[in-house]
């Protein structure tokens, strides 16, 4: 199976981007990490887009492939209905849909105490710098 992992806007400057918040690690670390823990038989898709109907376009494909979704929505968790119905529904098509972040947004400025996402998400992990990612990969790829 295929696990597709959705990155939303600014996320490809990670590694020089505000470094004290989010790592000094980039999108091919991730990928790497990622690609070494999944389980044996899964492949990663890793993406990662600036443009909201990009991201939109990649989950109707998470519904016609039939893959679970990882995504960092990033900047558009905060604000984008768009997006919050496309990922509905992947999960009402039974398929799992984790939101992740690398910094704990709660714990930031009080726009990111908001998500529009996270109601239709499966699940939400949060804090855990890139380990976020890879808890989500092992709850969906769980036998
Ligand atoms: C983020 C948190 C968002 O508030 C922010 O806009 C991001 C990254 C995170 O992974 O911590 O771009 O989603």
């Amino acid at each position: 199976s295929t696990v597709l992992v959705l990155n939303g806007p600014n996320l490809g400057r990670l590694g020089s981007r505000e470094p004290d918040v989010y790592g000094s690690a980039n999108l091919d670390d991730l990928r790497t990490l990622l690609v070494a823990s999944a389980r044996p038989g899964v492949s990663i898709d890793l993406r990662q887009t600036d443009d909201e109907a990009e991201l939109i376009h990649w989950l109707y494909e998470a519904v016609d492939e039939r893959m679970s979704v990882i995504l960092n929505p990033a900047a558009f968790t905060h604000y984008s209905y768009a997006l919050r119905d496309a990922a509905a529904l992947v999960t009402k098509a039974s398929l799992c849909l984790i939101e992740v972040h690398i910094s704990n947004p709660h714990a930031r400025e009080t726009f990111r105490h908001t998500s529009v996402v996270s109601a239709i998400a499966t699940g939400v992990i949060a804090g855990l710098g890139f380990d976020s990612y890879r808890l989500a990969l092992d709850f969906v790829t769980a036998p």
